[in-house]
């Protein structure tokens, strides 16, 4: 596939996306987003890949936002339009997918940009990272779930209040507010991420897949969070998986577990 906003590196195990629109500091048109959909759901099917890393293109920008010249001149349904395909197809996307996908937050990451972090499973960041929710500064609220997931991981008072106030907060202090799980070095930052991938690999990716969708069910509402954890692990029961990692445990070796 031949990939124009965005770059794919593939290496043992992990794939590690890169938006790609430096010159835009990598804001998000409707193109991109396409792109990174379908870039993804390849990834998410092949079994080789086990961790994937979203990152941003240069050392300024992770993403700074929905691209704000394409959405301008839009009317009310288009804007309704845009928010509900995006959602669809990358936002949940990449919430429900069943590869873990850990954010690289490598500069800015504000608006759509910092939307598309927290639709990661989770955030890691440079030190000299910015993020916020600047949208009512243009008149308009988070369209890509930040009005619902900001508040999830963070609160809803501090959310309330970077979405009022349009501000940008520090890596620290997004570290302080439980937005991102590290700050570290920028010339580190891929490096960190695929230490933590390397250790994600070592478990089984079925199990994470089922992990995945049972901390996920918290939030949806209407369901069950409890139930959906008792039957993935039931489902644990039935796997090459679960024999292979407790019969490791028993027989005192690594266990060898199988492709997703
Ligand atoms: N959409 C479209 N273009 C964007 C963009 C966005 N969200 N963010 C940055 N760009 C473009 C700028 O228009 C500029 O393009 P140009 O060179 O053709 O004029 C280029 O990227 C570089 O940005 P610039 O503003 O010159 O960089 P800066 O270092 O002065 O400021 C930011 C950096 C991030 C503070 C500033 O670009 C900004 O505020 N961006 C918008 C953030 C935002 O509101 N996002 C939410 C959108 S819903």
């Amino acid at each position: 596939m031949a990939l124009k906003n965005s770059l794919l590196e593939l290496e043992k195990g992990i794939a590690t996306l890169f938006i790609n629109r430096p010159e835009k500091l990598n804001a998000l048109n409707k193109e991109t987003i396409q792109e990174l959909h379908d870039t993804l759901k390849l990834i998410d099917e092949n079994p080789e890949i086990q961790v994937i890393v979203i990152t941003g293109s240069g050392e300024k920008a992770f993403v700074a936002g929905a691209d704000i010249a394409e959405f301008a001149h839009f009317s009310e349904t288009e804007g309704a339009q845009l928010a509900t395909k995006g959602q669809q197809i990358l936002f949940d996307f990449i919430e429900s997918m069943k590869t873990p996908v850990i954010a690289a937050i490598n500069g800015f990451a504000l608006g759509g940009g910092l939307e598309l972090a927290m639709a990661c499973h989770f955030r890691i960041a440079s030190d000299n990272a910015k993020m916020g929710l600047p949208e009512t500064s243009l008149g308009v609220i988070p369209g890509y779930g930040g009005t619902q997931r900001l508040p999830q991981l963070i609160g809803k008072g501090r959310a309330m209040e970077m979405i009022m106030t349009a501000g940008m907060i520090t890596a620290d202090d997004a570290f302080r507010a439980g937005l991102v799980n590290h700050v570290v070095p920028q010339s580190d930052l891929l490096n960190f991420c695929n230490g933590i991938a390397q250790r994600i690999m070592r478990n089984s990716p079925v199990a994470i897949s089922k992990a995945i969708e049972a901390v996920n069910a918290n939030f949806v509402s209407g369901v069950n969070g409890f139930d959906v954890e008792i039957n993935a692990f039931g489902a644990c029961f039935a796997t090459e998986d679960f024999k292979e990692g407790t019969t490791a445990f028993l027989e005192k070796r690594k266990p060898e577990f199988e492709g997703k």
